[in-house]
Formats: C-alpha cells, sequence, structure tokens
C-alpha cells in the first residue's frame, strides 16, 4: 500500500477530528538503516533513522504537517516561527502547500545555505535578525499571542504530537522499542517528542522503553551544564541553541527512561559525521551527527551494553550544509586539462594505487 502521510498513518494516535484538512507532503515512513560495520566493530544492533529523506529533508516536517493542519483548521492567516534553519524550511513549504503566509526568523549568517535555499523558494517572508535563536524565539513567542497567527515552533504542542510518529516507526520495524535511542538536542523538542511517542506506544502495544540518550553541543549544552548559554557556539549550527524551549521535558525523559544528556566537542561531532559518510554510506547534516558522535563517546565510557539494540536518529540531510562538509573535507577535485591520453593516464594511476 502506498504511504498516505502521517495524518492519515496514524490517524488514531493523533489530535484529528473532521475538521482537520488532509495535508501532506508524504512526510514519514522513513528508512531505519542497519549501520553494519559500526554493529560488527562493536557488538552491538546500531540503526539510524534517517530523518533527512523526509520531504524538505529533516524530521520537522512531522511536526509541521501536523502544527500547519491544526493552524488551518483554527482559521489562522499567517505561521510564524524562529529557526536555526530546518523548522523554517519545513514551516515554508506546508505553508506554500496550504496557502498560508509564512514569516519566518533566523540567526543573521548562522543557518546553513541549503535550508536558506529552501524558505527562499518556498516563498516565506525571512527576518534574518542581528541575535541567536534563542532571541528569535522570544519574539516570535510574542507575534504568537496575536490574532490569526499561529506559531509552529515546537513549543506548540501540536508538533510534539507529529514528531512522536517517528517513535511509533522505529517500534513498526524492530517489532519492539530499542534498548537506547541516541539524539541531538537542540532546542529539546524532539526528545519531548520520541519519549512520548515511545511511552504510548508502549502504553498500546507493550513496546518497552528505551533509554534517552541526548546529547547537546559543548558550546550549547545548557541542560548538561544546568545553566543558559548566554552566546552558544557550534559548527553544528541546527543546534547552536543556549536556552531550550523544552528544558524540562528533556531533563524529564532523561530520568524517566534511566538514560543521560550529555554534551559532544565539534571535533567529536564532525568526526563522527565524517566517518558515518565516508565508512557507512549516510551524508547527515553536523547537527544530526551529534547521536553518532554521542554512541561513540557512551562505547568508550562503557555506558552501552554488549548486545543491546541502539537507534541513533539522524535529524536532517547533510545537504542541507554543503559548505561545511567542502570546508572540512580533505578531499578535493583534482583539475585536470582536457586531453584524453593525460585524464587516462592520471585516473588509471589512482585505479592502481
Ligand atoms: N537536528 C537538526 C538537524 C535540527 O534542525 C534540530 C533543531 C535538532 C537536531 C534539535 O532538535 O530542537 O527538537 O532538540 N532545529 C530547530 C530549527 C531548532 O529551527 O530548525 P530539537
Amino acid at each position: 500500500m502506498a504511504w498516505k502521510g502521517l495524518l492519515s498513518e496514524y490517524k488514531q494516535y493523533l489530535p484529528i477530528n473532521d475538521q482537520t484538512p488532509a495535508l501532506t507532503l508524504h512526510e514519514g515512513n522513513t528508512p531505519l538503516i542497519k549501520l553494519e560495520k559500526l554493529s560488527k566493530e562493536h557488538s552491538i544492533n546500531v540503526y539510524a533513522k534517517i530523518e533527512g529523506a523526509n520531504p524538505t529533508g529533516s524530521f520537522k516536517d512531522r511536526g509541521m504537517v501536523m502544527a500547519m493542519a491544526k493552524a488551518i483548521e483554527d482559521g489562522a492567516k499567517a505561521v510564524v516561527c524562529a529557526s536555526t534553519g530546518n523548522t523554517s524550511a519545513s514551516a515554508a513549504a506546508f505553508a506554500a502547500r496550504a496557502g498560508l503566509k509564512c514569516i519566518v526568523v533566523i540567526p543573521e549568517g548562522k543557518i546553513a545555505q541549503g535550508k536558506l535555499a529552501q524558505a527562499v523558494m518556498y516563498g516565506a517572508e525571512i527576518f534574518s535578525i542581528e541575535g541567536n535563536f534563542d532571541d528569535a524565539l522570544r519574539y516570535v513567542r510574542k507575534l504568537g499571542e496575536k490574532d490569526d497567527i499561529a506559531l509552529v515552533n515546537s513549543v506548540n504542542p501540536y508538533r510534539i504530537e507529529g514528531q512522536k510518529t517517528a517513535a511509533f516507526e522505529i517500534c513498526d520495524t524492530l517489532g519492539k522499542a530499542p534498548n537506547y535511542l541516541f539524539i541531538p538536542v537542540g532546542n529539546a523538542g524532539n526528545i519531548t517528542a520520541y519519549w512520548k511517542g515511545f511511552k504510548e506506544y508502549n502504553e498500546e502495544k507493550q513496546t518497552g522503553l528505551p533509554k534517552m540518550m541526548g546529547f547537546e553541543a559543548s558550546g550549547a549544552a545548557a541542560i548538561v551544564h544546568n545553566r543558559v548559554f548566554e552566546n552558544p557556539e557550534t559548527v553544528g549550527t541546527a543546534i547552536r541553541i543556549g536556552n531550550p524551549a523544552s528544558w524540562k521535558q528533556a531533563v524529564n525523559a532523561r530520568d524517566e527512561s534511566n538514560g543521560a544528556i550529555d554534551e559532544i566537542t565539534d571535533e567529536e561531532m564532525i568526526e563522527a559525521y565524517q566517518w558515518l559518510a565516508a565508512n557507512e554510506g549516510i551524508f547527515a547534516e553536523p547537527a544530526s551527527c551529534a547521536s553518532i558522535a554521542g554512541l561513540f563517546k557512551a562505547m568508550k565510557e562503557n555506558k552501552v551494553e554488549p548486545g543491546s539494540t541502539v537507534v541513533t536518529v539522524l535529524t536532517g540531510n547533510g545537504l542541507k550544509d554543503p559548505n561545511t562538509a567542502i570546508d572540512y573535507s580533505e578531499i578535493k577535485p583534482r583539475v585536470l586539462p582536457n586531453e584524453e591520453e593525460v585524464v587516462i593516464q592520471e585516473i588509471m594511476g589512482s585505479v592502481l594505487v
């Protein structure tokens, strides 16, 4: 049966009624790929949930389809969000499809090229502020209080409802919940949503519960250090957030699941990012790889039981941020003259090494 999108596939678990429009870009149903090399080397079963396979290239589509459908149902004329890039791309896409105006507020100079390209193409109105994500979120929260405008950041509970479906899909594919879920943490909506999803499915289908293992970037590790980071900084711009809105819910997910929230350095993030692409053939954006870097760290510290089933969430597609890929790569194209003999000789020389 062809996939019909989240609102249709998981209708009974979502706040949907007769007035809720059947909005979709066929989001969800993303691959769960076994990381063969990592699994073999460490005697665990590791899978990656490829959220970059969603229509706008990140997990945000899951929450956005729900939030946008409810905004339409409630008669909103416009949606507004603050974003480090992915939320704005997703909001702009679904708003275009739904015929709503979309206003996005982003931190100037701190969102990846691909994400900006998306917001532009989908026709959002873009305000780039000389502040960070936390500032932007403060402003749009004020706008969300006004009539006719729906705030579609993850402080909107419908976002969490949509995003919890990723946990359902993991349980559906594995037949039960994994032992551990490794996930990047920025504004902390996604870890909140996964935990809600795992709990609801466990109630309904006894699928069990994972330990929730969240990872912040060291330069933006508010939850780990239990203090607001006034000037968050990380190469993983998607999670460059110093005062996560769902802070309390993330701590709750950690504690209820007997999990952990830890930090990884930018060096660890980039190393995992490059390792994943070069060894498993999966290109995820830098912030996504906080989950892989986190797994490496947890394994080093013997925090993962041998024989366990582990799911890492890869939240966004690597193509979102081409500049970071190229800037950090040691591979550079070799320029050759347009002469057959030279081209063949050089390439054969490379094949035979
Ligand atoms: N990974 C990616 C690729 C993201 O874009 C985000 C958040 C996260 C992880 C963290 O998820 O905030 O739910 O803890 N991006 C938001 C945005 C903030 O504006 O696109 P979270």
